[in-house]
């Protein structure tokens, strides 16, 4: 729903020639005089909710806004005039609310079987997510106000949300033309389905950083996932530890690559390093580090325990455990491993080695039983991203699964 001054935003599109569409390019710093946005607390989401119900009765409860923006609170941005701002007792004068939709979620509003006054938190991505589409919730910005819009939506322009199309559902009239000085257009799509009840504003040519064009050079580290991945972690590891060091292959490949997480790093498409990490109920263990010889000392090893510490923290780890070769302790160390209490030093596969263990802090947002089930199902390490599973969820249950 839209409650707004329309003459302000035809004048201020007025001024841009017709073809510029995109958000960064729009004269945000020329709006953002007049204007300013800002998060609010719970009673500060009722009260200017409070006021735009005496311009718009049917929008939805406080209540429900407030869980929403918990849940993510990229979703309730309060507009106010700049020269009414008071940083120490910030009050908003309008707002603008916008749903991020998972895959799920944009799916539903596209096919109209999305409450929008009542949504589903499951449908909608959480603020470290990158959302599927973004549903424009509600706008309530009367007067000079309206020229916070663009600066709401410019905050989805940062990269977790390039390429990520805008939708809206305009009850007035005049809503029905607002948003199309910023580029919105009439009807929408989304994952082969359309509408004509909604606008779009289309950024699939904005595309994101991770999938724009990838730097020959550019390192990567990523859970294996494929039998192609593991080929390489063995490449990597039979040129080091075989080739280099001697190691007997019955011993480099002991029976226990079944029984982990393993690390692939690259540099652009080429396979470069690898680890491989265990899992006991206490602790995490790393072994069978490895760096190609020719991309040696340029810190990726390093990269690659960092990443597994990540990954395991994640999981739930905290304590981290490896055997070191007794010349590389320096390299551990420079990791926040140390040389355990009582550390045992023992020779296998013709190197001497020593225990050492790191202690991290817990991952704030590690992986627990509460966790939503969809989300335990995505694939390991991506646990941000929506993942193949959830969209399997919209065929629903099938025939067969209620059949004897
Ligand atoms: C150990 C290894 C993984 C390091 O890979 P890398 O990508 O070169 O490591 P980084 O660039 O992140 O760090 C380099 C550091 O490793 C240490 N290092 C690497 N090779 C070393 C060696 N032969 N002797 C002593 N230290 C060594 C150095 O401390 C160096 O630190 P610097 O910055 O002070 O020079 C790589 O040399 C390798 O694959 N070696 C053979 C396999 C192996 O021994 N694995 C370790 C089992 S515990």
């Amino acid at each position: 729903m839209t409650a707004l001054d329309l003459d302000f935003v035809r004048k201020a599109a007025k001024k841009r020639p017709a073809t510029v569409r995109s958000l960064d390019k729009m004269t945000v710093l020329q709006l953002a005089r007049r204007t300013v946005i800002f998060t609010v607390d719970a009673a500060g989401i009722a009260a200017l909710m409070d006021a735009a119900r005496l311009d718009l009765p049917g929008i939805t409860t406080n209540r429900i806004v407030q869980n929403v923006a918990n849940h993510n609170p990229d979703v309730f941005w309060a507009i106010a005039r700049r020269d009414h701002y008071a940083i120490e007792a910030p009050k908003g004068e309008g707002f603008l609310a916008a749903l991020p939709l998972t895959h799920e979620g944009t799916r539903r509003l596209i096919d109209g079987t999305l409450d929008t006054k009542n949504p589903d938190l499951a449908c909608i991505a959480r603020q470290s997510e990158r959302p599927a589409g973004i549903y424009v919730w509600c706008i309530h910005a009367k007067g000079s106000l309206v020229a916070a819009i663009p600066l709401v939506l410019q905050k989805f322009s940062a990269p977790l949300y390039q390429g990520v199309n805008i939708y809206s559902r305009p009850i007035t009239k005049e809503g029905l033309r607002v948003l199309e000085p910023l580029g919105f257009s009439p009807g929408a799509r989304y994952d082969g389905l359309y509408t004509p009840h909604l606008q779009m504003l289309d950024r699939s040519h904005e595309l994101p950083v991770a999938v724009a064009a990838e730097p020959v050079d550019q390192v990567t580290v990523q859970v294996v996932r494929s039998m192609d991945e593991m080929a390489r972690v063995m490449a990597v590891r039979s040129a080091v530890y075989m080739g280099e060091q001697h190691c007997p292959f019955e011993e480099e490949f002991d029976g226990n690559d079944f029984s982990a997480t393993h690390l692939i790093c690259h540099v652009g498409r080429e396979p470069v390093g690898c680890m491989r990490i265990r899992y006991f109920g206490e602790f995490a263990k790393f072994e069978r580090l490895a760096v190609r010889n020719e991309s040696r000392n340029t810190g990726l090893a390093g990269r690659i325990v960092d990443a597994a510490i990540e990954l395991c923290r994640k999981k739930g780890y905290s304590t981290f455990y490896a055997h070191s070769q007794k010349r590389l302790l320096s390299f551990w160390e420079r990791r926040g491993f140390t040389r355990m209490q009582g550390a045992r030093e023992f020779v296998f596969s013709d190197f001497d080695y020593v225990e050492v263990k790191f202690e991290a802090e817990r991952h704030p947002a590690r992986i627990t039983l509460a966790e939503d089930p969809l989300v335990l199902i995505r694939p390991e390490g991506q646990w941000d991203v929506p993942g193949i599973l959830e969209k399997s969820a919209v065929r629903g249950v099938a025939p067969l699964a209620n059949a004897g």
